[in-house]
């Protein structure tokens, strides 16, 4: 059914308290306790017609967002009061093996699962759902949300953009029946793409925004779209922005574009100076005919930001040309490499002709402990793009079909977008530790139908 773009506000996802700390007397870690609980519930998307029914964490969706800063932990309770079997992933976090959200291990409706996650470094991360062959549905229906690990000193000494303006947009596409229930992604078993555009679960919200500088952090949660995404001004010109962290985190110095590709699970954090803008209204746009996406009438728009003219806080509204240091990891000629063909064999999603089903042959990788690698990571097709995850580590993207990679890859990422025809490398370091983890596409639905594999760092009996 039809509706009405910029009709509704922008919708910050609630941060989440813990409902307890603790401290570890003999190790003096400190815990934070929160609890999750995945229900049914409903939302008024369209106003004429039924509330849509969701399955969220916390009755919310995206669900409501951890904030908590390095050093602590966090243990998280996830209660199962869905219809479906789940399993939880961190996305962006090196967990232990038993809390990386293991497809098989599974939290049956009626029980819950207690995660500890290290919060190792700051990141905008996201958790979402892994369970085997339903996590399409799973996340479709709500389940995802955003969690950011920041460090107090490291954000008052940068002078970024803070609290009311770092604003996260959380881009998700579905489709919707007539009664304003959802269209499934059940069954499907190419791709899902959507002709309604959100941004926090809002179908193409409006933003009322101040003359200043903002950070908006682009989370991508779609099943199978990807996004070539602008900012636009009345007069049709690109607005430039700068990017200042990616996946993983900070990048080195702020890389300034004015377009950039969001492919699912990819994060790109902007700082868009809205300055020169007082009184106008500008656009979010996506680009159509972009990659294999299938695009709808209005595919091409995300967000509406109505830029007032006065500023209430004039502080942090800096973007430094120093952010951060990262210790990028080095090929010295002698590292292992591995290579990795994502392609669709016989109406199944493959990797190395190997799915996760096929449980005795799926761990593709056994890396040493603390030793780097590079990986190359193959779409032989003309017909789909496959946006690549590698659990547990972060890596460096350091070649695209050959030739050098876009300016803004040039931080840590998880996710490798590999467009159409498009082969990368990437060079990570296999720490810190030990254990299974998995790898595969995160168009959900080529996840679900077996684009997935495995790694088991330090099992070296093969
Ligand atoms: Cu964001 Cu293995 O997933
Ligand atoms: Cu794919």
């Amino acid at each position: 059914p039809q509706y009405t773009l910029f009709s509704k506000p922008l919708v910050i996802p609630p941060v989440l308290n813990p409902l307890t700390s603790y401290t570890n007397a003999s190790t003096g870690e400190v815990f934070d306790y929160y609890e999750i609980t995945t229900r049914p519930l409903t939302q008024q998307i369209y106003p004429n017609l039924q509330a849509t029914n969701f399955i969220g964490y916390n009755g919310l969706v995206p669900g409501p967002t951890i904030r908590t800063t390095i050093g602590k932990r966090s243990v998280v309770r996830f209660i199962n009061r869905g219809t479906r079997p789940l399993s939880v992933h961190l996305h962006g976090s090196p967990s232990r093996p038993v809390f990386d959200g293991w497809a098989e291990d599974l939290i049956e409706v009626s029980q819950y699962k207690d995660y500890v996650y290290p919060n190792h470094s700051p990141r905008m991360l996201w958790y979402h759902d892994h369970a085997i062959h339903i996590t399409a549905i799973n996340a479709f229906y709500g389940q995802a949300a955003a969690y950011i690990i920041y460090d107090p000193v490291q954000e008052a000494a940068l002078g970024l953009p803070q609290g009311n303006y770092d604003i996260p947009m959380i881009l998700t596409d579905r489709i919707y029946q007539s009664n304003g229930q959802l269209v499934s992604p059940q069954g499907e078993d190419t791709s899902y793409y959507g002709d309604i555009i959100h941004v926090n679960g809002v179908p193409w919200p409006y933003f009322n925004a101040e003359p200043r500088k903002y950070r908006f952090r682009i989370l991508n949660t779609s099943l199978s779209r990807s996004y070539k995404i602008r900012f636009v001004a009345v007069n049709g010109a690109s607005i430039p922005f700068q990017i200042i962290a990616t996946d993983s985190g900070y990048i080195e110095h702020p890389v300034t574009a004015s377009t950039i590709i969001s492919g699912i699970a990819e994060r790109y954090e902007v700082v868009v100076d809205l300055s020169a803008y007082a009184g106008q209204t500008i656009h979010v746009r996506n680009a159509r005919d972009f990659s294999q996406n299938k695009d709808f009438a209005r595919t091409d728009y995300v967000m509406q930001i109505i830029v007032g003219s006065t500023v209430s806080d004039t502080s942090n509204n800096n973007v430094p040309a120093d952010l951060v240091n990262l210790n990028f990891p080095t090929d010295t000629g002698a590292l292992t490499h591995r290579q990795f063909r994502f392609a669709r064999n016989n109406s199944e999603w493959r990797i190395n002709d190997i799915g996760f089903a096929d449980v005795k042959n799926r761990i593709l990788a056994k890396p040493i402990p603390g030793s780097t690698e590079i990986w190359k990571l193959e779409n032989p097709s003309g017909g789909w793009a496959h946006p690549i995850h590698i659990h547990l580590v972060d890596f460096k993207v350091i070649s695209r079909n050959g030739r050098g990679v876009e300016p803004y890859e040039a931080g840590f990422k998880d996710v490798a977008f590999l467009d159409e025809n498009e082969t990368a490398e990437v060079i990570a370091r296999f720490h810190p530790w030990r254990g299974q983890y998995m790898f595969h596409c995160h168009n959900l639905v080529h996840e679900d139908g077996d684009m997935m594999a495995a790694f088991d760092v330090g099992d070296t009996k093969a």
